[in-house]
């Protein structure tokens, strides 16, 4: 039997890691890819608050937004030396110019597109657990339109508007696809 992990990586980046808006299905279709590889799975909040022994929403309560940003780009560079790992980036942690050139030099990075409407439907209680989230509608369209170009510069895109698993399985392809195509 073929090894998974050879046959679908790109190039020799050891990671993938999965952008995309807050809803878009980062973690739940990360841990699927993960499986399907034999990869581990992390998911930067997770990571975040571990480091910080305290959920997202009270890092933003507490000690603010700049902060959070801080040890986000803190703990990304600490997860970024792991082998074999797919990762499930926070919804704004490509917006950091550096931590994009990062991603890029150690993963296959793949942008979960996802529209406006179906993240709201997904997270419609969101408030207490995505600081970011309850801003009224307005701010919401206005930041989903502000993260667009932060995004697209992942290198890869993959319509999420689906189930977790078929959304697994499109990124699965298309890794393999492009390893066709580049080998
Ligand atoms: C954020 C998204 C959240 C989390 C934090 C900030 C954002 O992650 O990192 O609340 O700026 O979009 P999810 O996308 O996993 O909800």
């Amino acid at each position: 039997m073929s090894d998974p992990v050879r046959t679908v990586l790109p190039d020799d980046r050891p990671q993938i890691h999965l952008a995309g808006f807050m809803g878009s299905g980062k973690s739940t279709v990360g841990r699927l890819v993960a499986r399907r590889l034999l990869w581990n799975f992390l998911d930067l909040d997770g990571v975040i608050e571990r480091h910080e022994g305290r959920p997202v929403g009270r890092i933003f309560a507490e000690s603010g937004g700049r902060h959070f940003r801080d040890v986000e780009r803190h703990v990304l560079r600490q997860v970024v030396s792991k082998p074999a790992t797919v990762i499930a980036l926070g919804g704004g942690t490509l917006m950091n110019p550096d931590n994009q050139t990062l991603c890029r030099e150690r993963a296959a990075v793949v942008w979960l597109r996802c529209p406006l409407e179906v993240v709201a439907k997904r997270l419609q209680d969101a408030t207490t657990t995505r600081p970011l989230w309850g801003n009224g509608e307005e701010a919401l369209q206005a930041r989903f339109t502000e993260r667009r170009a932060g995004y697209e510069a992942a290198e890869y895109h993959v319509d999420a508007d689906a189930s977790p698993e078929e959304v697994a399985k499109r990124i699965m392809e298309m890794l393999m696809a492009s390893k066709r195509e580049g080998a």
